[in-house]
């Protein structure tokens, strides 16, 4: 056990009274800049989204605490991202609980109170004591940030106490204890036999659906973690020798100081695959090197700090020129997403714009002479087998996670329409591995994405990420510039 509630640890010394008491006394007070945050009139209208989903229930929505690596040593916290859609509370420990009052809900959000310098936690709580983690907001400066009603998490049990099962409904996973005080219900059965949603699936349903369609203040945060994403490719670009080879952790780590420079830090661990590690889709291993002729794929995103992220790929040839065939790949995978783009309005099938992206993997791979069958038949439902090189969907959304809104139902996501304001990534990719027998030996080892981030307007789609060049020529003219201008520190933005 890392720490006991009063905040000492196993081999914290035994402290003599007299300095228990000495640290005690004797401290001013500290002050705290504690004005309204921007987004608080957001979070006020999707409280009452919520509470219009779910009339008369009680609504708890924990954002989870700090989980141990070892010991007394912590992860850094991220915040639940309906938590923090919710409220703007980045803290841990928070519990957001709509009650139901005759007009609608009163929200009131269960947080820890500050340990201020009265209590021996101040000094002794490694966790807790602000003279370890620094000050922290007390209950009446949280309110005041985030316009909900604050209260002291020790109070949520009472809170709870006459809440009703199934006139409840909790996101689970986040909070052990009221996981366990509100038991997962059985799910019931369709005609067909098949689980219907609980209640509690229902409400991840339901905020996975209204976080959907962003608003004014998340299209900023979401282009500011772009922007800063773009930087952190920048930053990148400039330390990249032609020739000789610099290893896929100093990419990382480089685009990481950007990432925790201007953001929270990174959306997702970053992929860095030089050379046939671009074909692996998830290479977060980055312990390879780059090598002069071949190409570099890179899938990095900036969280900001307002835990927006972007998720952004580039494939770049590392030497500054595409060869021949290099560049006829990334030619057919441009003009997927292209092709991509050009569909996405408000009204289109997500199927569609992935039909639409495949159907120019497929022929672009008949043109390169390794689809065994007719484009026709590779893209027919019983066939697929164009597949085998491009892996995955078109894209996905994106916001406040990097797959974000994925407890939405089917057909309001994957399986539905796209609306003005949705985000969403075009990540079409063709992928050879260096193994595969099937395809000529010229071809092995090259694995192409190109990857932007794009918001669905009124009559088509505006590329948020469209500061970082895709077409070809224009890849290779940013890259001599990024090595032209040379490296500079991570705050020289
Ligand atoms: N970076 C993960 C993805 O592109 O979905
Ligand atoms: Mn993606
Ligand atoms: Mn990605």
């Amino acid at each position: 056990m890392a720490e006991k509630k009063s905040g000492e640890r196993p081999h914290d010394p035994q402290f003599p009274e007299k300095f228990l008491e000495f640290m005690r006394s004797g401290w001013g007070s500290l002050e705290l800049e504690a004005s309204p945050l921007p987004q608080a009139a957001y979070t006020a209208r999707r409280r009452e989204a919520l509470s219009a989903a779910f009339p008369g229930e009680t609504i708890v929505v924990p954002t989870g605490e700090e989980k141990v690596r070892a010991n007394d040593t912590f992860f850094r916290f991220r915040a639940g991202s309906d938590f923090a859609w919710l409220t703007g509370d980045l803290d841990p420990e928070g519990v957001l609980v709509l009650h139901p009052v005759a007009s609608g809900h009163e929200a009131v959000l269960y947080r820890r109170g500050r340990a201020g310098t009265e209590s021996d936690e101040f000094f002794r709580s490694a966790k807790y004591g602000e003279l370890w983690i620094g000050r922290k907001h007390s209950l009446a400066e949280a309110e005041t940030r985030l316009g909900v009603v604050c209260r002291d998490v020790e109070t949520l049990d009472e809170a709870l106490a006459g809440a009703d099962r199934s006139k409840t409904r909790l996101l689970r996973s986040f909070h052990t204890s009221l996981d366990r005080r509100f038991e997962a219900e059985e799910p019931e059965k369709d005609e067909d036999g098949n689980p219907k949603p609980t209640r509690d699936r229902q409400l991840a349903a339901v905020l996975s659906e209204l976080r959907l369609k962003k608003d004014a203040w998340e299209l900023e945060q979401l282009q500011e973690a772009v922007d800063a994403t773009v930087r952190g490719f920048e930053d990148v670009a400039r330390i990249l020798p032609a020739a000789g080879s610099v290893s896929e952790r100093l990419i990382e780590g480089v685009f990481g100081a950007r990432a925790r420079l201007e953001g929270n830090g990174l959306g997702y661990d970053s992929i860095v695959g030089a050379g046939a590690h671009a074909t692996t889709l998830h290479w977060t291993t980055n312990d390879g090197r780059t090598k002069t002729g071949e190409l570099l794929l890179m899938d990095m995103g900036v969280e900001n700090r307002n835990l927006y992220t972007a998720d952004i790929t580039r494939t770049i040839p590392v030497d500054g020129r595409f060869t021949r065939l290099q560049r006829q790949v990334y030619e057919i995978v441009h003009a997927s997403q292209q092709a991509g783009m050009d569909v996405i309005r408000p009204g289109v099938e997500f199927q569609e714009i992935h039909r639409t992206c495949m159907r120019v993997l497929a022929e672009g791979l008949d043109d390169l002479g390794v689809l065994p069958v007719s484009v026709d038949e590779a893209m027919s439902k019983d066939s697929l087998v164009y597949r085998r090189w491009t892996l995955h969907g078109f894209g996905h959304m994106l916001g406040l996670d990097v797959h974000d809104c994925a407890a939405s139902r089917p057909e309001q996501y994957y399986r539905g329409k796209v609306e003005e304001d949705h985000v969403l990534t075009v990540e079409p990719g063709l992928y050879f591995q260096a193994n595969d027998e099937l395809v000529p030996a010229e071809l092995r080892g090259v694995g192409i994405r190109i990857e932007d981030d794009v918001r669905v307007t009124a009559d088509g789609c505006q590329n948020l990420s469209e500061a970082l060049p895709r077409d070809a020529d224009e890849v290779e003219t940013w890259l001599a510039e990024q090595r032209e201008a040379g490296p500079r520190l991570a705050d020289q933005s």
